[in-house]
């Protein structure tokens, strides 16, 4: 897992507006796609995983307040930031198969977090898990990136551009395309389809794309 440790939490609000061009037309997204499942104002379990620093939790809030939000994250440093943010939100320390309670839900809501899982192994099991803890019905939005990125993409360029863009060096771009070619390994959008499949879950739909990564939203039959 990559380490969010208390400096990468500090920097992490403003670094991924400026990093990730359209993070918060993602979460925008996301909470549109939760309303377009879910029904606004009746009582609803929504867990966000790798709730971060809270700020999708804090936009959530206010505009469902009749929801229950939850969120799980295996990050002190980064919870103790969402803590210090939100008031009437579950906070817990840990990732979803510490549990065992957070069955039977309505929606679940996961952005940034596919790509952090230490291997490609883990990758369709989270998937497995998240089908497994939605009710019939309940809806999955995960915001991840989605591979291949190819050498002389116009993705990857413009990752590149935004990268430069936001300060950073020749060298330190080398090394993030080089991580990006080898390291990183976002799923294809093939592989993501079956994977949903064997999790029970619908093939998910694409509600909002940029060149760094897409929100999908999928449902449980
Ligand atoms: C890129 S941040 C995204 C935070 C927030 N969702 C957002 O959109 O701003 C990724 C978060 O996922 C958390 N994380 C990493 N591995 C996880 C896992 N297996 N389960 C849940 N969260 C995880 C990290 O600690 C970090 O807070």
């Amino acid at each position: 897992m990559s380490v969010f440790d208390e400096e990468r939490a500090r920097n992490y609000d403003a670094g991924a507006r400026t990093v990730m061009a359209g993070y918060e037309g993602l979460h925008e997204m996301a909470r549109d796609g939760l309303a377009a499942y879910l029904e606004p104002d009746r009582p609803a379990r929504v867990l966000l995983l790798g709730v971060g620093t809270g700020y999708e939790a804090e936009h959530l809030q206010q505009r469902f307040p009749a929801w229950q939000l939850i969120g799980v994250d295996p990050s002190e440093p980064m919870l103790n930031l969402a803590r210090r943010r939100l008031t009437g939100v579950e906070l817990r320390l840990g990732v979803l198969d510490d549990f065992a309670d957070l069955v039977e839900l309505d929606g679940v809501l996961s952005v940034g977090v596919l790509h952090h899982l230490p291997t490609r192994e883990e990758q369709p099991l989270w998937i497995r898990s998240i089908g497994q803890r939605l009710r019939p019905g309940g809806v999955a939005l995960v915001g991840c990136q989605v591979g291949p990125y190819e050498v002389d993409s116009a993705r990857l360029h413009a990752l590149r551009g935004r990268w430069r863009h936001s300060g950073q060096g020749p060298q330190e771009i080398e090394e993030k395309t080089r991580l990006f070619l080898t390291h990183t390994l976002p799923p294809s959008r093939d592989q993501l389809d079956e994977w949903y499949r064997a999790a029970g879950l619908s093939i998910p739909e694409t509600l909002f794309s940029t060149a760094y990564f897409q929100l999908l939203a999928a449902w449980k039959p």
